[in-house]
């Protein structure tokens, strides 16, 4: 049990990788869509090398993301083909790449922290957004990577938010439209400005054309550090908080506070840690927050105090049977 528990908290490295190539070279799709299949077999179809593929698909047999029977026929685990599956809502697959192909060239980060704090390792690196948004590619990357986690949950944070009646409503830091997207598709009264870096713009104009949302989807350009927010019924931080500090917070709040029309609300979108410390996504998730952005994640009611410093009442807290959950604050 010992060694199966170190086994695993060991080799995670291994498993990340191989999920992640797995995903790249199309062997879960070869998988969904021809079924069982030998890695001689997928190996031909996808143009990869068998050997290497055996060796990834024995790992990923190992933590029962594949299954594999006696004669080395692979099958993907049928709970787990949604997060696998290109075409799904739920897929995981771009948000693997981004910590394969991101977070872990930051992981080194975190020895420097432990010996010199992070302030002073921090202090010698640009802010979080300018690497993030380094060029168009690592642009397009990042904000597929944030649709593909925030898009599935979001029809059903819309729903939790009971959006009937509101007119307006800004999506601070909404990148390229993955919640205001479902709040518009779910309340046809509904107008939605994203407000967001310069740098995401153009994505979100694509959103806006492929989804055919004409005026009642608009972007305003601008650093939420420097600018005051478009005021609106309600505004809404989808996995913003997590990115900074309580203080920062707070500020960022303040600011949705004089924005919100009286009467109007808040919306936290973001993962929530039991008061256990777990589950081990979020616990994780808080480590790449910590070498990746200025933040942290934090339990329901670390939330709502934030909220209320920041002039927030009646706060209430929704769970979605996703791992991002909804916590609301009024303005009087
Ligand atoms: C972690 S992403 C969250 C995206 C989206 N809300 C979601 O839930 O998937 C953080 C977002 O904050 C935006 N952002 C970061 N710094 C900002 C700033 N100073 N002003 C405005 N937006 C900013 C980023 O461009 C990005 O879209």
């Amino acid at each position: 049990m010992i060694s199966h528990t170190l086994d695993h908290a060991m080799f995670g490295l291994f498993s990340t990788h191989a999920l992640h190539l797995a995903d790249k070279h199309g062997v879960f799709t070869h998988l969904i869509q021809e079924g069982p299949a030998d890695p001689a077999g997928i190996a031909r179809s996808r143009q990869i090398d068998a050997e290497t593929l055996e060796r990834l698909l024995l790992v990923l047999a190992a933590v029962s993301v594949v299954e594999r029977d006696d004669e080395g026929t692979y099958r993907l685990a049928p709970e787990l083909v949604p997060a696998l599956d290109r075409r799904s809502p739920r897929y995981l697959g771009s948000f693997v790449r981004h910590l394969v192909t991101n977070t872990t060239g930051q992981l080194h980060q975190l020895d420097a922290y432990l010996t010199q704090g992070k302030a002073a390792v921090d202090a010698e690196l640009p802010s979080p957004f300018d690497t993030i948004y380094k060029d168009e590619a690592a642009t397009e990357a990042f904000l597929e990577a944030m649709w593909q986690l925030s898009f599935g949950v979001s029809g059903e944070l819309v729903r939790l938010a009971e959006l009937d009646g509101v007119r307006t409503l800004v999506d601070v830091g909404g990148a390229s439209g993955a919640f205001a997207v479902a709040a518009l598709r779910s309340y046809p009264e509904l107008n939605v400005t994203v407000f967001d870096l310069p740098q995401v713009g153009p994505f979100l104009e694509r959103t806006r054309e492929a989804e055919g949302s004409g005026d009642r989807l608009g972007f305003v350009p601008g650093d939420f550090f420097a600018d005051a927010l478009p005021r609106a019924e309600c505004l809404s931080f989808g996995y913003i908080l997590s990115d900074w500090d309580d203080e920062t917070c707070v500020e960022l709040l303040t600011k949705a506070y004089d924005a919100c029309a009286n009467g109007g609300r808040v919306l936290l979108m973001e993962r929530l840690f039991d008061e256990a410390g777990g589950p081990l996504a979020t616990a994780a998730m808080n480590l790449s927050m910590h070498v990746e952005t200025q933040g942290r994640h934090r339990t329901a009611s670390e939330y709502t105090g934030l909220l209320e410093k920041s002039g927030f009442v009646d706060c209430s807290v929704h769970r979605s049977t996703w791992d991002k959950h909804l916590v609301v604050g009024r303005k009087p």
